[in-house]
């Protein structure tokens, strides 16, 4: 008797967006990208959608942005190794232009379930399009980014997507700031994600 393994709910969520034509993203991709990381860890980071590179390697933040975040990452002695990076959309948009209305609604339940399977206790969105959708639908980035809100018990946070950083270096202060108060939050409420234990 041929015994086939039960596919786990990372599997099959994976499988589900493989398959996924729900928009026209769908048709036009090369890559779907999933997300990328540590699937139980308490620090969730969300991007808005694939560029280029992503599109081609499938992975998310790999071109330049990408490189920039894994500096962001490393300033606060965080790395895709402990924590996990997802996008709202998972599929390139044309362009590198902003995922539609529409896109995003067809793809946000995608990250919800990452977002419960995960179970993060902090989710820090990077950019407008990933706070709009997470944290508040007229979230303003310029004013809002580092604050911190709480729901259903877990932390949330925007900060400056790598990509505005790229292209406007005078944000790069109070994003440095940002990053500070996100290793703050994170020593007080995943204190052992940094090897340190909760008194
Ligand atoms: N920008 C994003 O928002 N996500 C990526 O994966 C890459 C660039």
């Amino acid at each position: 008797m041929i015994r086939r393994a039960v596919p786990t709910e990372w599997e099959v969520l994976r499988t589900r967006c493989e398959l996924c034509r729900a928009c026209e993203l769908g048709k036009t991709r090369t890559s779907m990208v999933f997300g990328v990381g540590k699937t139980d860890s308490p620090i969730l980071f969300v991007g808005e959608g694939p560029g280029q590179q992503e599109d081609l390697q499938g992975e998310p933040f790999v071109g330049a942005a990408g490189k920039l975040l894994d500096e962001m990452l490393s300033i606060i002695d965080l790395g895709r190794d402990n924590c996990y990076i997802a996008n709202v959309v998972k599929c390139r948009p044309p362009g590198n232009r902003d995922p539609r209305e529409e896109e995003q609604a067809a793809c946000v339940g995608y990250l919800y379930e990452q977002i419960r399977l995960i179970h993060p206790k902090l989710i820090i969105c990077l950019g407008r399009i990933a706070a709009g959708v997470l944290i508040r639908k007229d979230f303003r980035i310029t004013r809002e980014h580092g604050q911190w809100t709480q729901k259903n018990g877990v932390w949330y946070t925007a900060i400056y997507h790598p990509s505005a950083l790229l292209r406007d270096l005078n944000r790069r202060p109070e994003t440095f700031l940002d990053l500070l108060a996100i290793r703050d939050k994170v020593r007080e409420i995943c204190p052992e994600v940094y090897g340190l234990m909760q008194s």
